[in-house]
């Protein structure tokens, strides 16, 4: 099945911080045989660029010209950008806050949705994200809005650090986990919140495989109507 209603196709899976969308995305994905897009890291490239060239996230210019003249490459897991490998350094709690502070400015947003919007090839797409069924791909056929509790989400992130080896606080990670939700949720541009027809999932009390499942088999039903 290449295409549904004449349009290569897309799933969103958008929702808060460590609600297991990414790992829900690509494993949809793979399943599928479609492409995966993480939109976070495209806003996360942006963070990591600004912190080390020292420019304050509270200068749209200067942090959108960063926007639009990155050009970071996404192959087997892994995100280069020139010839550096970043796929930790942009995974640190620093970045995630900076990439939260630069999603507020909506040029940043535009110079995104520009490489967001070309990730759409056949036989398909998966994006995850905030507002990739809301914005990016309002004409996906199955958007999923992905949630967990605050503390069930705070929990997952935290067994994560702890297995890298990073020494955290599961006390930090709660009250900054809910600062960038409440940066993400209010912002006026594009703010986090199930677009139009999205499907809500709560994964509090679901693995990852009956996650998975889930939206494999909403996505299957949707392919029958
Ligand atoms: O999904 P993530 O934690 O990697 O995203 C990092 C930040 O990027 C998040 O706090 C908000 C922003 N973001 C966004 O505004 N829109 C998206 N589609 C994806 C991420």
């Amino acid at each position: 099945m290449a295409e549904l209603n004449g349009k290569v196709p897309v799933i969103t899976i958008d929702g808060p911080t460590a609600s297991g969308k990414g790992t829900v995305a690509s494993r949809v994905a793979e399943a599928l045989g479609f492409h995966y897009l993480d939109s976070g890291a495209l806003y996360r490239v942006v963070g990591l660029v600004c912190l080390r060239n020292n420019v304050p996230l509270d200068d749209m210019a200067a942090v959108t010209a960063h926007a639009m003249a990155i050009k970071p490459r996404f192959a087997g897991g892994r995100v280069t950008l020139g010839t550096e490998d970043i796929t930790a350094a942009i995974r640190t709690e620093e970045v995630g806050q900076a990439a939260s502070r630069a999603a507020v400015i909506s040029s940043v947003r535009d110079a995104l949705a520009e490489l967001e919007k070309n990730a759409r090839r056949a036989p398909g797409l998966v994006a995850d994200g905030r507002d990739m069924g809301s914005v990016i791909f309002p004409d996906a056929p199955l958007k999923v809005f992905l949630t967990a509790s605050a503390e069930a989400r705070a929990h997952r992130r935290y067994k994560q650090l702890i297995e890298k080896g990073l020494d955290v606080k599961l006390s930090d990670l709660v009250s900054e986990m809910k600062e960038r939700d409440l940066r993400d949720m209010r912002r006026a541009h594009a703010p986090l919140a199930p677009a139009e027809g999205a499907r809500i999932l709560d994964s509090s009390f679901l693995t990852i495989e009956e996650t998975v499942e889930k939206v494999l088999y909403w996505w299957l039903e949707c392919t029958k109507r």
